[in-house]
């Protein structure tokens, strides 16, 4: 559903984002991870259209952000840092507002509305001036205003900032609610928020992808189970399968010529074994060596900040 290829953004000489490929399937639900200025908003951004790439491409439903943004921007719906909200419109005239400009016939504008409203429990606050709401109730506001055309695409930059415990619960409830039939991307700085909600995650750190895994594959790495990077003449199918075969190896995957093999914690290092299987296999060894993962530095990062937060 969404393929980000290449993708790079400077703001004058500063970089923010440094190559970042990533595909995001239909129905899932994918966080990105990531310490204050790691490039996350930026990358939103791009993918909504809302910024240009200065290198890179993104495609949204088949449709190439940059040649055709307004298809794009039919698919999707954004919820941006900092919200887009007429503070002195009523939150029903303003979602309303929203509906329309996404598209929803005149017709089906009202039940758009009630049933973005009911999904994001301000029902009761929708005869209110929006400028007069709680930061919390401002936030669903937003939520809501991205949901109101029921798009395919889900883009929320950190959903739950701002809401207290009990509403936090509750968006992350909906948000899983809505994969599945909606395609996801939400942002956060705080680890159980991903956990929360999202089947993969990409951790992205200083404008690179650090790591993209399942939540059980993120906590392989961390606890220090090896990566080998392994350079191969023919990455063989069979060949793969035989260093997958080996006791210990928790996966394999491949990189054009190289395989990236990660080893279950406490296993020992394996590399003998490895090697065996590749020049056995006569996939042909190149060269092996064990990664340097800097996951655990992010997450140090990452976990006092929700320390603080909390
Ligand atoms: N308009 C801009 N002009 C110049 N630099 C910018 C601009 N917007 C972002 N940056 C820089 O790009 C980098 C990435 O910023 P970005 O907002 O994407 O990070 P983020 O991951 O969303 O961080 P946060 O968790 O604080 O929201 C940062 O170094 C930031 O200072
Ligand atoms: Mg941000």
């Amino acid at each position: 559903m969404i393929q980000v290829s290449h993708l790079s953004k400077l703001y004058g000489p500063r970089r923010a984002i440094e190559d970042l490929n990533f595909d995001v399937k239909a129905g899932e639900i994918v966080g990105f991870l990531g310490p204050n200025g790691a490039g996350k908003s930026t990358t939103m951004k791009i993918i909504t259209g809302f910024m240009p790439a200065s290198e890179g491409t993104v495609t949204v439903g088949g449709h190439d952000v940059a040649k055709n943004p307004i298809a794009v921007k039919r698919e999707i719906g954004y919820l941006p840092e900092n919200p887009p909200l007429y503070m002195e419109m009523r939150v029903r005239e303003y979602l309303e507002f929203a509906a329309k400009i996404h598209g929803v016939p005149n017709k089906n504008v009202k039940s758009a509305v009630d049933w973005a409203l009911e999904k994001t429990h301000i029902t009761d606050v929708a005869h209110r001036i929006t400028g007069n709401l709680s930061k919390g109730y401002k936030q669903r506001v937003g939520i809501a205003q991205a949901l109101v055309h029921r798009p395919k695409v889900l883009i929320l930059d950190e959903p739950t900032v701002g809401l207290d415990p009990k509403q936090i619960i509750e968006i992350r409830e909906l948000i899983k609610s809505l994969g599945g039939e909606h395609t996801i991307i939400l942002s956060s700085h705080i680890l159980p928020e991903v956990t929360a909600t999202c089947g993969r995650i990409i951790v992205i750190n200083r404008g690179r992808i650090a790591a993209e895994d399942t939540m059980d594959g993120l906590t392989l790495k961390l606890k220090k189970g090896i990566v080998f990077s392994v350079l191969v003449k023919d990455p063989r199918a069979d060949g793969i399968e035989k260093v997958k075969s080996i006791s210990g190896i928790h996966q394999v995957s491949t990189v054009g010529n190289k395989l990236v093999v990660q080893v279950k914690p406490d296993q020992g290092e394996l590399r003998d074994q490895i090697a065996a299987a590749v020049v056995g296999s006569g996939m042909g060894l190149l060269e092996l060596t064990a990664e340097r993962v800097s996951l655990e530095e992010i997450f140090l990062q990452l976990t006092t900040e929700e320390e603080r937060t909390a």
